[in-house]
């Protein structure tokens, strides 16, 4: 048996890092204060096919889509923020604003499957609502991105773009759709098809985009209104005041149809990205609550592919960092006692050390291997001596001595903190 085409089973190494991603992430989302929210993995056809539009890839050709046995139209979420706003919306989630949310999660999209894009893979996302739109907020999100990718180590390039009012946007499509009609014969059969259905998407083409017929297409900063552009410019204005560096890309359109105003992408400098280098995108939306039935709230969010950021992160780190290595280990030695020393360990457990044992009892030369390999920092020795005297053998490198069991907690405290101290 096999898993599914673009799945991946997660374990060791990939775990950890994967754990202390969104360890940073949801930390530090919660020092700009964001609270969590879970939604369903799956939701009512709609709710993507209306949030992220009916023409986008996504909508057309990447759902997971199924009936459940009653008949329901149900998708597997292909992102995060059309599932977080139908939330807001059902739970009447904006009494009080702004509101600040984090999720993380499986995400499903039916791609083709390379280094860097799964058809399952995780998310790690972040969405804020206000009732108006408010160039801080945008640049507060732009800056939580920046500094948890920071604590994390991981070196990007922050482009950034504004789409302006889903005015301007509709003008700007249109204006791309006669400009490409003039430009077909040099586009894909893709862009092609996209001419008059998603002709923003050309712009972002991996292979179009760098042919002359789309570097000569119009800009969309021609289309700004002047609110358009003094919204963009505040927004630049607060990221050079906190030294956020970007890049402009006026071709950053991004694949969800629900953006207007400010879009950005954090893209790997590394070679281990390959060709998906996006390691994090987002933008503003202002219509999308009220298109899924809510009030007139905006939002803006990010999502970040903990995959992108693992691969990112994975040559950093050896095996040793990342997998956990014990307190201790007890040498369970009693041939004739085998499970007595259950109880001990559980009571360590209990007052919080990490220990690994043998349950099964080893001779001391297996043992000894044993406990080598958990790695552990101190080695407790337990036979039928101990059991008989009330005491535990405690080795610490090469010094070993006798230890009262009802003193052997405060022992070892002392112990583990002069190990911590001496590594210091
Ligand atoms: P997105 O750009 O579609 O945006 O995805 C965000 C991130 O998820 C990407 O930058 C990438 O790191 C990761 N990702 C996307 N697809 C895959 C895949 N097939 N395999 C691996 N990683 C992938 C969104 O999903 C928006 N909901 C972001 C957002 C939140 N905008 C506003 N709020």
């Amino acid at each position: 048996m096999e898993r599914p085409k673009g799945t991946k089973d997660i374990f060791g190494k990939q775990a950890a890092i994967a754990n202390s991603i969104v360890e940073v992430f949801s930390e530090v989302a919660m020092l700009y204060g964001f609270n969590q929210i879970s939604t369903p993995i799956f939701e009512h056809l709609p709710v993507f096919s209306r949030a992220i539009g009916e023409q986008t890839e996504v909508v057309s050709k990447e759902m997971y889509r199924f009936q459940d046995k009653s008949g329901r139209d149900l998708v597997l979420r292909p992102e995060g923020t059309a599932g977080v706003v139908r939330a807001v919306v059902e739970n009447k989630l904006y009494v009080t604003l702004p509101q600040r949310f984090w999720y993380f999660g499986p995400m499903f999209r039916y791609e083709n499957p390379q280094k860097g894009r799964m058809r399952q893979f995780h998310q790690f996302g972040v969405e804020a609502f206000s009732a108006e739109k408010s160039a801080a907020l945008d640049s507060e999100v732009i800056i939580l991105a920046a500094d948890a990718l920071t604590l994390l180590g991981i070196k990007y390039q922050l482009q950034i773009n504004s789409l302006g009012s889903l005015t301007t946007r509709a003008k700007y499509a249109e204006a791309l759709t006669k400009y490409f009609t003039n430009h077909a014969s040099n586009l894909s059969p893709v862009s092609q098809q996209r001419i008059t259905t998603n002709p923003l998407r050309i712009l972002d083409d991996k292979v179009d985009r760098e042919t002359a017929a789309v570097k000569g297409a119009p800009v969309i900063s021609k289309y700004y209104s002047s609110e358009d552009e003094v919204y963009f410019k505040s927004i630049c204005h607060l990221l050079d005041q906190v030294d956020i560096k970007y890049t402009i890309n006026p071709a950053l359109v991004r694949g969800l149809d629900y953006y207007s105003d400010i879009t950005f992408e954090f893209v790997s400098v590394s070679e281990a990205a390959g060709a998906q280098s996006t390691l994090l995108g987002g933008g503003r939306y202002n219509d999308l609550v009220s298109m899924l039935g809510g009030p007139a709230l905006t939002g803006i969010g990010f999502a970040a592919g903990i995959e992108r950021l693992v691969n990112e992160l994975e040559e950093n780190y050896d095996d040793d960092e990342v997998i956990l290595r014990p307190d201790l280990f007890l040498l369970n030695l009693n041939e004739s006692a085998p499970l007595v020393p259950l109880s001990l360990v559980t009571s360590l457990r209990r007052h919080g050390f990490s220990i690994d044992w043998n349950y099964q009892p080893l001779k001391i030369q297996k043992a000894f291997e044993r406990a080598e390999r958990s790695k552990a920092k101190i080695y407790l020795i337990y036979g039928a001596n101990e059991q008989a005297n009330k005491t535990v053998g405690v080795k610490i490198g090469n010094l070993q001595e006798q230890v009262k069991i009802s003193a052997l907690v405060k022992y070892l405290d002392k112990k583990l903190e002069e190990l911590e101290s001496e590594k210091e």
